[in-house]
């Protein structure tokens, strides 16, 4: 039997709240840490946030003061997860260590979310995006490598490949061309459901990310690379936040909020080396199956509707944060060349000349250089090459493999 946080016992909403200093958490070494350790702390810092933002929306959305009071006291709690989850983070990552952090995150959570994915449109909006936070790692490890001096391997350790994916020029589409087809909570597996938040709140988080530290570095081109990049993951949020099913009501989404939550400490509870770490994996699962307990009795008052009926059994297998090197690979190989028109998939050879894809690219690349090829130029022109970590082999895209 599987694990169904639904009929497990969790830590009660006033025994939830912690100190300062059990709050201040001793932050984990950026030369020891194991990368995918790194990884599930940026998830989980993601899902947090969302999980803030969600209850915010939630109360501005209701005129019921108790409803509001009964999210206040829950939001108050996630806000301390998110304080004890973010502040493993340690002060002496530069920013940019972080950045390849998250887009190493955004390679392989969203590759093994694609992967498992039930619905083959949902998953093939997965891939796409996939391909895109695969070349900004390329762009950022060029620049950290220009600007620090340090080569981003020492952070994915062999684990993610470092190697062009579709041109970040490229990947500047027309905004009503990002919006994707909802899936359906009646009729979609509730996998589906968990992994649209999950990357949705991954996305939001590295898009929040940029919008805010973007500005930091003093070197234009740096600031220039944070803002196009930001620009994209705009794009990647709206795509993702759209594959969710904007029908459910309130209470329906904040339970599968709860249940998501839930979903990912335990899932990776089971996978982290680090005990320390795994320990707040574990208090936190604890909590959130209090706050699914909350999440589950409201639906059942405000919508006059069980939540067992929209959700699994027991806990889908583990969300995995694994090396995804060939499955990566294969989807570069065969995928390089897609946009979007409107809600499809479609090769960018074939739209009309007059497309609004084309309209856009000349607005935004146009007059002056693209922040994303001129990190690339610079680095070959100061150190004579690209920077690049391809551990298997060339890379499979044929144009990409002449490295300068
Ligand atoms: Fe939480
Ligand atoms: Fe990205
Ligand atoms: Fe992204
Ligand atoms: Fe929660």
């Amino acid at each position: 039997m599987g694990f169904n946080p639904l009929q497990e016992k969790g830590i009660p909403i006033d025994r939830q709240f912690r100190n300062w200093s059990e709050l201040n958490v001793k932050p984990y070494d950026k030369n020891s840490v194991d990368p995918y350790t790194q990884c599930r702390v940026i998830t989980m810092n993601g899902i947090e946030v969302e999980a803030v933002m969600f209850s915010h929306q939630f109360a501005r959305h209701t005129t019921d003061l108790d409803l509001k009071r009964q999210l206040a006291l829950v939001r108050r709690a996630e806000q301390q997860q998110q304080k004890a989850v973010c502040w493993l983070v340690p002060g002496e990552a530069s920013n940019l260590e972080t950045v390849i952090g998250y887009e190493q995150v955004a390679v392989d959570l969203t590759a093994w979310v694609a992967q498992n994915e039930p619905n083959p449109y949902a998953r093939q909006a997965y891939e796409f995006g996939l391909l895109e936070d695969f070349d900004h790692l390329y762009r950022y490890a060029n620049l950290m490598d220009m600007l620090e001096g340090k080569k981003a391997e020492k952070i994915v350790k062999g684990l993610t490949e470092i190697t062009p994916g579709r041109p970040t020029i490229a990947e500047h589409r027309h905004p009503m061309d990002d919006v994707r087809k909802p899936l359906d909570r009646n009729k979609d597996d509730p996998r589906s459901l968990l992994h649209a938040l999950t990357i949705t709140a991954a996305e939001q988080q590295t898009m929040n990310y940029y919008m805010n530290i973007g500005n930091r570095p003093t070197e234009p081109m740096a600031r220039g690379l944070y803002l196009e990049i930001a620009q994209i993951e705009e794009q990647h949020v709206t795509h993702y936040e759209s594959l969710l099913d904007a029908g459910a009501s309130w209470a329906e989404m904040l339970v599968l909020h709860e249940y998501n939550e839930c979903y990912l400490y335990y899932s990776f509870m089971q996978q982290e080396p680090d005990p320390r770490i795994r320990q707040i994996w574990e208090l936190h699962l604890a909590m959130e199956i209090e706050h699914l307990r909350i999440a589950c009795e409201l639906m059942r008052q405000t919508d006059k509707k069980d939540p067992e009926a929209m959700l699994p059994k027991e806990l889908p297998e583990a969300v995995t944060f694994q090396s995804n090197k060939e499955y990566v690979r294969q989807v570069l190989g065969s995928q390089i060349n897609l946009t979007a028109n409107e809600t499809e998939f479609v090769p960018v050879e074939t739209l009309a000349p007059d497309h609004r894809y084309f309209a856009y690219q000349r607005v935004v690349n146009g007059h002056g250089p693209v922040p994303s090829e001129q990190v690339i130029d610079k680095h070959v022109k100061a150190k004579g090459r690209e920077y690049r970590l391809e551990v298997i082999g060339p890379s499979p895209v044929e144009e990409f493999r002449k490295a300068g």
